[in-house]
């Protein structure tokens, strides 16, 4: 396996590239109410990113190897919906939870990043499994500096989401990302620490923990793409887009509108 660190210009342009797409979760986050249907989101989305950002949706007409080209701009993923909900015109009801998944292209470079909305007030589990979810990203980030290891990493995200009675989707993971969406390496969402890829300064890739309320077990539907639990059991995600540093991390998919980070994210690093 061979990850090659970005160059300074690289960098420079993953960072654009990553505000806009959480500059998309933004501008959508208004809209994501009782009654809107999950085709009207990847327009206002789609829209927003080609006409006001100048940027392209990477997902549309993606077809990585034995997949069918994805058909909309968007990921919207409802409920017990893992990854990968293809928008369409269900419309959204108070009690939903629901992430939106956005990646575009600018410059040639990619920026992946993705949000849980409540749709109205969540139940109280809806809730805390989106809480462990974004603690489970964020603890997966705060690993990360030249020197630690890809496991460290999974590890902490796991042990994080098992120690609150949640499980760990195994089937797919965060990736490296650059002039590719997805590229190496593959970034496990479970694993054991001191195990795995050292990283090294200049490496980006995305974390993006996919955590289940109840079983892990997962299947697809018959579109090709839309990933379920098994169990019907809640589903939730948040994906950040990250480079490494000597000092630890720098997170490239930052906008004004992002949630804040849990508080034991020392600012310093953000
Ligand atoms: N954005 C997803 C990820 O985080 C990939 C979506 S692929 C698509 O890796 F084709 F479904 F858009
Ligand atoms: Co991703
Ligand atoms: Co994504």
């Amino acid at each position: 396996m061979s990850v090659t660190p970005k160059s300074a210009e690289e960098i420079a342009k993953m960072r654009v590239a990553g505000r806009l797409a959480a500059e998309v979760l933004d501008f959508i986050e208004p809209h994501v109410k009782p009654g809107i249907t999950t085709d009207e989101l990847d327009r206002l989305c789609h829209d927003y990113m080609v006409n006001v950002q100048q940027t392209i949706p990477a997902p549309l007409n993606y077809a990585p190897p034995g997949y069918s080209p994805y058909p909309k701009s968007i990921c919207t993923s409802v409920n017990h919906v893992v990854c990968h909900g293809v928008p369409g015109e269900r419309k959204l009801k108070s009690g939903d939870i629901v992430n939106l998944d956005i990646t575009v292209i600018k410059d040639g470079f990619h920026g992946d990043t993705s949000r849980m909305f409540c749709v109205g007030p969540p139940s109280v589990q809806a809730k805390r499994l989106c809480e462990i979810t974004y603690e489970c990203m964020w603890r997966g980030i705060a690993m990360v500096r030249a020197g630690a290891r890809l496991g460290d990493i999974g590890h902490a995200i796991q042990s994080h989401a098992e120690k609150n009675g949640c499980s760990v989707v195994r089937e797919f993971c965060g990736h490296g990302i650059g002039r590719r969406f997805h590229e190496e390496p593959q970034v496990l969402h479970y694993g054991r620490p001191g195990s795995g890829l050292v990283l090294e300064a200049g490496m980006t890739f995305t974390i993006e923990p996919m955590i289940n309320a109840g079983r892990a077990d997962i299947r697809a539907l018959a579109d090709g793409w839309t990933i379920v639990t098994k169990d019907h059991s809640l589903s939730a995600q948040y994906e950040h887009t990250v480079l490494v540093t000597d000092e630890g991390y720098e997170v490239m998919t930052v906008s004004a509108g992002m949630p804040a980070p849990p508080a034991f994210v020392t600012a310093a690093h953000v």
